[in-house]
């Protein structure tokens, strides 16, 4: 028999059971008495310890981070993806290793890797990008720094990734590429997003910035597209202070990303074209390289614990667990989302269940729920002097009409999400995170006073 298929089976049941949970079961918040006080208002907190602490701070990436610094060599040696020596160059054999990619480039952040695989790819000046409203700043800004128009794909409710079935409708002669972000780490529905793109020969650069090691059908994210980029930012699966990568399989295409990242200067010496200093460090390196050692058994950590709370929350009346897209084999979990629902908490705010959500000690965040398609920032640019020499009035007035995401703004009110270091405990972690939510169901009443 073959294990790897039975594990897939039993990760996609596990993953979908909240769902199941939530129709057959009506008991839930076992732990919750009944007359409990939210903590918020006087009440004892369903979490007294806290949960484990992220970034990691090992003996091993202190011996690392104090051999670099003592050896004096703190700059990258400037050979090309896979060649020279050093502790960045190490990074990108290994990590390009652990993602199946045939190359890694090492960069400064994943916004520096996007804007450099963006541009490498062709993405330029009158360009339009699609892209999901759902995701980091980042995302969007890369596709603005290369002069051209992020067009945003409409979220789905149930997985909160781009709507894999509203991609082709946004396509027009103007498109270039699209840009899949995988949000919170759970794979996008990369089957049907590809085959958009090849039939309308558009480039695909992945923002796998949260999903170190997340798998589709077993290949892993940032695998598909032209060029995947990854970010090494403190709160990430893998961590240094600041840090990205881009990998993929064409070795001419990471030349080029190799040349803008170093100031246009290729990595066989010469000078090859436009380019910025995008360059990772060594410092950043020697925390990385012994986390590698550590993440994949994390990940496997990280889906069981979310498989299980998956379970508990699904049976909370008014709490929708975020699913996987069939296909999915594996998520990073960088953060974990579910939807509440106020109508089954006597009709109160958002704002209302999380502060009680603080007030019982479970950590969460609601970024990525900002909009991002209507901040100011984008409209800044529409109207900044580069923008209007380069787009017509007409077409960004047509763009502004057409910029809507009506289930993103449904995902935005009702979204939250919980941070991947709580999935690194176990399940009396899961328990407490689901029994402080169901205390808070059963509470209900109580929020009116908030
Ligand atoms: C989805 C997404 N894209 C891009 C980025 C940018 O990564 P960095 O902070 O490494 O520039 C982030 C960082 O949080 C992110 O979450």
């Amino acid at each position: 028999m073959n294990t790897q298929n039975v594990s897939r089976r039993k990760f996609l049941k596990d993953a979908s059971a909240g769902t199941v949970a939530a129709v057959a079961m009506s008991a839930y918040g076992k732990a919750a008495a009944k007359g409990d006080a939210l903590a918020v208002l006087g009440g004892s907190p369903v979490r007294t310890a806290p949960f484990p602490a992220w970034p990691p701070v090992t003996a091993e990436i202190e011996q690392s981070l104090v051999a670099a610094l003592r050896s004096g060599k703190w700059g990258r040696t400037l050979q090309g993806p896979m060649q020279g020596t050093g502790l960045v160059v190490e990074f990108e054999k290994r990590f390009a290793e652990l993602i199946g990619a045939a190359h890694c480039l090492a960069t400064g952040s994943c916004t520096q890797s996007l804007h450099t695989a963006l541009h490498a790819v062709g993405v330029g000046a009158g360009d339009e990008v699609l892209v999901a409203p759902c995701t980091f700043i980042a995302s969007i800004q890369a596709v603005l720094m290369c002069g051209a128009l992020p067009v945003f794909v409409d979220v789905d409710l149930d997985t909160f990734q781009m709507d894999p079935g509203k991609i082709e409708p946004l396509v027009n002669g103007n498109t270039r590429a699209v840009e899949p972000v995988h949000i919170g780490g759970l794979p996008c529905s990369m089957e049907k997003i590809m085959a958009v793109a090849k039939k309308h020969g558009l480039k695909v650069v992945e923002d796998a910035a949260q999903a170190h090691l997340a798998e589709f059908q077993g290949k892993k994210c940032g695998t598909f597209g032209d060029l995947g980029c990854f970010s090494f930012q403190s709160s990430k699966v893998l961590a240094c202070a600041e840090g990205g990568a881009i990998v993929g399989n064409d070795g001419a295409l990471l030349e080029q990303c190799y040349a803008f990242h170093n100031l246009g200067l290729s990595a066989k010496g010469g000078s090859a074209a436009i380019g910025t200093k995008y360059r990772m460090h060594e410092l950043e390196a020697a925390v990385l390289l012994p986390q590698l050692a550590t993440i994949a058994r994390q990940t496997q950590t990280r889906n069981d614990n979310a498989a299980y709370l998956a379970r508990r929350l699904g049976e909370i009346p008014g709490i929708v667990p975020q699913k996987l897209h069939e296909g999915a084999t594996k998520a990073a979990y960088y953060i974990y989302g579910f939807r509440y629902q106020k109508e089954h908490f006597n009709d109160s705010p958002k704002q209302k269940f999380l502060k009680a959500l603080r007030g019982e000690k479970i950590p969460f965040t609601t970024m990525y729920f900002d909009e991002l398609n209507k901040q100011p920032f984008l409209e800044h640019t529409l109207n900044s002097p580069t923008f209007r020499k380069i787009f017509s009035q007409e077409r960004l007035k047509r763009y502004r009409e057409e910029n809507l995401c009506p289930s993103n703004d449904q995902l935005s009110a009702e979204g939250v999400w919980l941070p991947q270091y709580v999935f690194l405990g176990n399940t009396k972690d899961m328990d407490d995170i689901a029994d402080a939510v169901a205390k808070i169901h059963d509470q209900k009443d109580q929020l009116a006073r908030l």
